[in-house]
């Protein structure tokens, strides 16, 4: 299968590739999806096979608007409503109880379902233009850091997917963050685009899963299947410091190996000349570290690091979700030296 890179201006033929059962790159806020026609169990399969995927791993269905809710989640609790209204589109995902039309081959049995109404232009055009809700997981191959511009989803789905719509970088470059509302204490099960404290915001107490901050044992059941895998992983393994931005630079330091990889932030770059240094943004600028943290955990493939060290933001605002990526792709091998500042 040749992949086709598609501009701006060929929504209606990535919408027509959705219709006719085919999987497209769509680009989002958050990372970019692959995306099928959601109503199509045929169509969904083809996703697990193009990325590898689990089959055990649901995916998530998007909407181009929060009156699509009703059509396939039952029994919505009135804090979906308020979310909607306050965050989509937006990087939101849901989990609601799900209707008999939602495929099993989406949720994979499960009774729920996650939805989320994707704040970027094109997505919605395109989910509009197919007229049917999009299953799209991100656009990566299972395990490695989620894309977030078409050249990275390319790398991966060059020859398995049928087109990928081209629409630049993505401004949040972190995947949404997604709350299960079916429990009666609403549970954050991935931090993610939209800050916890937005959500708590909303809905006052949120309760945060385990997986989120833990490696769960090996008898232990995600309540978000997708957490129970090693994730984000570039080849080398790596290594988490967390702590003041000073000392957690100076440990990296002084633990430097011959082909040791950094990831630090932009104020301690020049400590590392001579490594191959990734550098996610300024300390204080967590917007930008979580722009460039896929971006940066996939450069060092093409490198012959063997082993990458990560600085680590404090956990206020969007440096939950980058901390957690990169805890995540570290298989939560921590250096704990402290607190961070925020
Ligand atoms: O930002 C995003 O959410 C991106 C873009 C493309 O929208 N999508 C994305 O999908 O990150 P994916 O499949 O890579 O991650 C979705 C996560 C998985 O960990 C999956 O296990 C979990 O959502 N999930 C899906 N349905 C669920 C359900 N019914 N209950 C609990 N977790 C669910
Ligand atoms: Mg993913």
């Amino acid at each position: 299968m040749k992949t086709r890179l598609l501009t701006a201006n060929e929504i209606d033929t990535a919408a027509g590739i959705l219709r006719s059962g085919g999987l497209v790159g769509i680009p989002t806020e958050t990372v970019y999806g692959l995306g099928a026609n959601g109503l199509d169990p045929a169509a969904v399969g083809r996703i697990f096979t193009a990325k590898g995927r689990p089959q055990d791993n649901p995916l998530i269905l998007h909407i181009p608007d929060a009156s699509w809710l009703d059509r396939y989640c039952r029994n919505i609790p009135p804090a979906a409503c308020a979310l909607a209204e306050a965050v989509w589109p937006g990087p939101l995902t849901m989990i609601l109880q799900r209707r008999e039309n939602v495929p099993n081959a989406v949720t994979c049995g499960l009774g729920t379902v996650g939805i989320r109404c994707p704040g970027h232009p094109l997505a919605l055009a395109v989910i509009r233009a197919a007229g049917l809700p999009v299953a799209a997981p991100s656009g990566n191959l299972s395990g490695r850091p989620s894309p977030t511009c078409a050249r990275h989803m390319l790398e991966d789905m060059d020859g398995r997917i049928d087109a990928i719509l081209d629409g630049g970088s993505c401004g949040v470059g972190v995947e949404s963050t997604i709350v299960d509302l079916t429990p009666p204490v609403p549970r954050l099960l991935r931090p993610g685009g939209l800050p916890l404290e937005r959500l708590q915001a909303v809905l006052g107490e949120v309760a945060v899963d385990r997986a989120v901050t833990a490696q769960l044992g090996s008898g232990e059941k995600p309540r978000a299947p997708g957490m129970k895998y090693r994730h984000y992983a570039p080849k080398a393994p790596v290594v988490v410091v967390t702590g003041e931005s000073l000392r957690t630079a100076r440990y990296i330091r002084r633990n430097l190996g011959q082909r040791t990889g950094v990831i630090c932030f932009d104020e301690y770059a020049p400590l590392f000349s001579g490594c191959t240094v990734e550098a996610i943004g300024p300390v204080s600028d967590k917007a930008r570290q979580a722009r460039r943290v896929f971006e940066a955990l996939r450069a060092f493939d093409s490198t012959d690091v063997d082993a990458i060290y990560a600085q680590c933001p404090g956990s206020g605002g969007l440096g939950f979700a980058v901390a957690n990526r990169l805890k995540k792709a570290a298989g939560f091998q921590v250096v704990d030296l402290g607190e961070a500042e925020e």
